[in-house]
């Protein structure tokens, strides 16, 4: 069995500063920030979650009806937050340019933010997002009006992107790179297809939409005004990454109990103690256990049909179309049999990632019946996550 993660501990702490949501696709980071966020505000702290990308109607139900990029109160009838609860959804071009702004000269900036390359990289560059989500938690954090900063990570395929995107960035925006571009005279257009070659993946799109074009002019006038402030960005990158690594950061990992998404998980775990980076847990979301919503005595015989292997309930449906007599109470052991084989299959996957790292405390949060898109729901997830 795995420790169990105490979610409600880790919310009421004052010294939990931020958690961190990471995971792959589609596992329920959103949900789970917009929860734990909703949680520790009803419990008292004064709280923002800074969501990417979140469903339209969740956006909705948090009262985030733009990207506007900076907290917004949440005040929903009958939901006890009182003033704490506030949210936020990333705006990563803004935060772009707003960084631009903030460390170029108007004149320079203005510049920067008017070139086309700019503009490619600071909308559909992938990594900036990772990276302006970075940013900006350095400026919530910087802000110091928060007890608590809850961050959502990108739609990546990895979670480990939150971590590398933001280092390959400010790799791209660096030296070498720069110097190859700001001398295209010099490299006659050879440095950007030796960048292409060397495998600068993140970089191969951008460079291709400018590659034997005008943009190239645009690319060049764009990292010269860019190099100025260099300095700045790695300093704020590198304040940002401290603070990630710091005792009042928790990283939670989330998980769907999927073998892809497991091994994701056991990646980042192990990513985050090379980094020297708090993991407070995993949080296994959309589980399916058996026992949910059975009254005891049921869900007792159930655990024994667990123990037994599940093959009980299959069998005696099996008994049942053989006498012709009870088709509908065959039909519910069959369901039943279904849902002990996922439970089962769950458990296992969660024995193998226990296995390997024996000291990760888990939670797990049932599937519920339909998406989670309002403040109930986040309530219930929240509720899930505390394991009450
Ligand atoms: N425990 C749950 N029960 C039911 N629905 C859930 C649960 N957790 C998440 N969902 C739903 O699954 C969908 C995906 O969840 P969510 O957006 O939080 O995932 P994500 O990891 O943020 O995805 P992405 O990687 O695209 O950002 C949403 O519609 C959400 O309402
Ligand atoms: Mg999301």
């Amino acid at each position: 069995m795995p420790a169990k993660l105490h979610v409600d501990k880790l919310l009421d702490d004052p010294a939990t500063k931020v958690i961190v949501c990471c995971g792959s696709g589609g596992v329920g980071k959103t949900t789970t920030a917009a929860a734990l966020a909703a949680r520790a505000a009803e419990r008292g702290r004064r709280t923002v979650v800074l969501t990417i990308d979140p469903a339209r109607r969740l956006a909705q139900s948090l009262g985030l009806r733009e990207l506007d990029n900076t907290p917004r109160q949440v005040t929903v009838e009958g939901f006890d937050t009182e003033d704490r609860l506030h949210a936020m959804m990333l705006d990563m071009r803004r935060t772009f340019d707003d960084m631009v702004l903030a460390h170029a000269g108007p004149d320079r900036a203005e510049q920067i933010l008017g070139n086309p390359f700019y503009q490619t990289i600071s909308s559909s560059f992938s990594g900036t997002q990772e990276y302006m989500a970075m940013e900006k938690l350095g400026q919530l954090a910087a802000d110091g009006s928060w007890d608590l900063i809850v961050v959502d990570t990108p739609p990546s395929r990895s979670a480990l992107d939150f971590l590398d995107a933001p280092q390959r960035l400010s790799t791209v925006l660096d030296g070498r790179i720069i110097r190859l571009l700001s001398a295209p005279a010099r490299a006659g257009g050879r440095g950007l297809l030796k960048i292409v070659g060397a495998g600068f993946g993140i970089f191969t799109k951008a460079i291709s939409t400018i590659i034997g074009g005008q943009l190239l002019a645009d690319a060049s006038a764009f990292v010269q005004a860019f190099d100025s402030m260099f300095g700045g960005f790695r300093e704020r990158a590198q304040k940002t990454y401290q603070l990630l690594r710091s005792p009042g950061t928790a990283f939670l990992v989330v998980a769907a109990p999927e073998p892809d998404a497991l091994r994701e998980a056991s990646y980042f775990v192990e990513r985050l103690a090379t980094e020297s980076m708090p993991l407070a847990g995993l949080v296994l979301n959309r589980t399916h256990p058996v026992l949910a919503k059975l009254p005891a005595g049921k869900a007792l015989a159930a655990a024994d049909e667990l123990d037994r292997g599940g093959e009980a309930p299959l069998a005696a449906a099996d008994e049942l179309d053989r006498g012709g007599e009870a088709p509908l109470a065959a039909a519910v052991l069959r369901v039943h049999a279904d849902r002990v084989a996922v439970a089962t299959r769950e458990q296992r996957l969660l024995a193998r990632f226990t296995k390997a790292h024996p000291s990760v405390a888990v939670t797990g949060v049932p599937a519920l019946a339909e998406d989670v898109h309002d403040l109930a729901g986040l309530r219930e997830i929240g509720r899930r996550l505390a394991g009450e």
